[in-house]
């Protein structure tokens, strides 16, 4: 198959001798202005794409040109253009580059170096795609720094390649530590995006009253101590993705404004009149779950559907099968190199620990394990004791050493454990709201975590507000 060349020039002359003089090596497809030059890109990908910066409406300057070329490296970051310029215009030629174009000609054409120069272009292409392609076949299992090769983590690596093409908001849904934020960037890395900022916000690390002037900014003057302008994080989050973490926490007057963003993509700073306009992609996540949020009127339903276009479900670990190890032996290698170790492995014991494991805390939790093993461990075999998991309460391997007493033991201190958390957990909580007279969100900030979770707090433990 022959190599696609993509001819960007108003004038038909040109066009035409152009598409002659390189019909017999490559196929040429020809566009007269940024419309269709984008119309012709996305369909066929070609190889290389020759472009006159002055283009319709404005001929006259390189205006048009240069939005075609930055629109078209937004398509494909990977695009190689070539600027085709006359000689008065080799400073825009060259500003051309600056901004992210392959290389430059000047008119009059030489076509011996077109053809070379397209030669070159077309072969660095092929080494990048052929460099992706064993990247991927060598990790099969990899995808934008994720490990993963069960059923399901497939299945999200599949969900993120496909929402990553398209600007509809996702909300990603996963237990905490089962890698939502790494999930939100692999999508902003794969968007149109991925040239500008990746901005997170975890809405329930920032107190209630700040969130506003957070997300919107302020104007000087808005409130006491606004002694400047200031932009927000949705201002700073344009032409990339703005990532808003645990969602659920979002109070309700502020989802309305949120929402509104989301509609007309514009924002008001506080203390604003002015309506600025913001483009950025909007990914959203959450550990609980909002349907519940959503009976209970803490969360809006409009934005809710406008956020949850479409919902990336993370499984949690203890469902990722085969993934459990493969992730256990990443981490041990990577922390042992940075540590200084090389040549750790875990004993078999520690091996049957970690598949049988719950781990609530997901991945997080393995990682941390991990870390804290490879740091304190003291032989090169890391054992269910440096993981500090309680090989008693799991099935001993068929040679293993753990004996009936420590069996039995583990169990009642888990027991034990299990009761006197609940206990201190129901104190706590149920002292927290009577001395907040039952304001829920004050009471959880004094303990120290979210509202949807001390509303499920509440409500494991059979504790009302009143
Ligand atoms: N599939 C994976 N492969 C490798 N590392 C992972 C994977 N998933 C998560 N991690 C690592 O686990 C940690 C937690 O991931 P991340 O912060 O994305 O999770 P989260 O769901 O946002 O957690 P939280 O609810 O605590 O905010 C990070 O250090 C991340 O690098
Ligand atoms: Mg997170």
């Amino acid at each position: 198959m022959k190599p696609k060349v993509l001819i960007i020039d108003d004038d038909e002359d040109i066009r035409t001798q152009m598409k002659w003089a390189l019909a017999t090596d490559y196929e040429v497809a020809v566009a007269s202005d940024r419309r269709s030059a984008f119309e012709v890109f996305r369909k066929q990908r070609p190889e290389a794409v020759l472009l006159d910066l002055g283009l319709p409406p404005s001929p006259n300057d390189t205006v048009e040109g240069m939005a075609t070329l930055a629109g078209i490296l937004t398509l494909d970051r990977s695009a190689k253009i070539i600027i085709i310029s006359g000689q008065s215009e080799r400073e825009n030629a060259v500003k051309a580059i600056g901004a992210g174009a392959y290389d430059f000609l000047c008119k009059p054409l030489d076509l011996e170096q077109l053809k070379l120069l397209l030669q070159r272009c077309v072969y660095v292409t092929k080494l990048e795609q052929d460099y992706r392609r064993m990247q991927a076949e060598e990790r099969p299992d990899l995808f934008e720094g994720m490990l993963g090769g069960s059923d399901a983590m497939r299945e999200v690596f599949t969900t993120i390649t496909k929402v990553a093409k398209s600007n509809v908001p996702v909300l990603i849904l996963g237990e905490s530590g089962t890698g939502k934020e790494m999930v939100a960037n692999a999508i902003h890395r794969r968007s149109s995006f991925k040239a500008g900022p990746f901005v997170a916000i975890n809405c329930n690390a920032i107190p209630e009253n700040l969130i506003e002037s957070e997300l919107f900014g302020y104007e000087k003057g808005a409130f006491t101590g606004a002694n400047c302008q200031r932009f927000g994080l949705i201002e700073t989050a344009a032409g990339g993705t703005l990532f808003l973490d645990e969602i659920g926490d979002l109070p309700l007057p502020l989802q309305v404004k949120l929402l509104r963003f989301l509609q007309e993509k514009r924002i008001q700073r506080v203390g604003g009149r002015q309506e600025i306009a913001v483009e950025a992609r909007v990914i959203a996540a959450t550990h609980v779950d909002i349907t519940k949020a959503l009976v209970a009127g803490r969360f809006r339903e409009d934005l809710y559907f406008r956020l949850a276009v479409i919902a990336c479900k993370l499984p949690p670990l203890r469902e990722r099968g085969e993934d459990i190890l493969l992730l256990a032996k990443e981490f041990l290698q990577h922390l042992g190199a940075s540590n200084g170790q090389d040549a750790l492995a875990f004993s078999p014991q520690a091996i049957q620990a970690i598949i049988s494991h719950p781990w609530s805390g997901n991945v997080r939790e393995l990682q941390n394990r991990i870390h804290r093993a490879v740091v304190m461990a003291d032989a090169r075999l890391i054992t269910e004791v440096d993981l500090e998991l309680e090989a008693s309460l799991y099935p001993a391997p068929p040679h293993g050493h753990s004996s009936a007493t420590a069996y039995a033991n583990g169990t009642s201190t888990s027991r034990c454990l299990k009761q006197a958390r609940e206990h201190l957990e129901r104190e706590m909580v149920a002292v927290a709201i009577e001395r907040h007279g039952g304001n829920v969100s004050a009471a959880a900030k004094e303990l120290g975590i979210s509202r949807p979770t001390f509303y499920e707090l509440m409500s494991k433990l059979g504790i009302s507000k009143d």
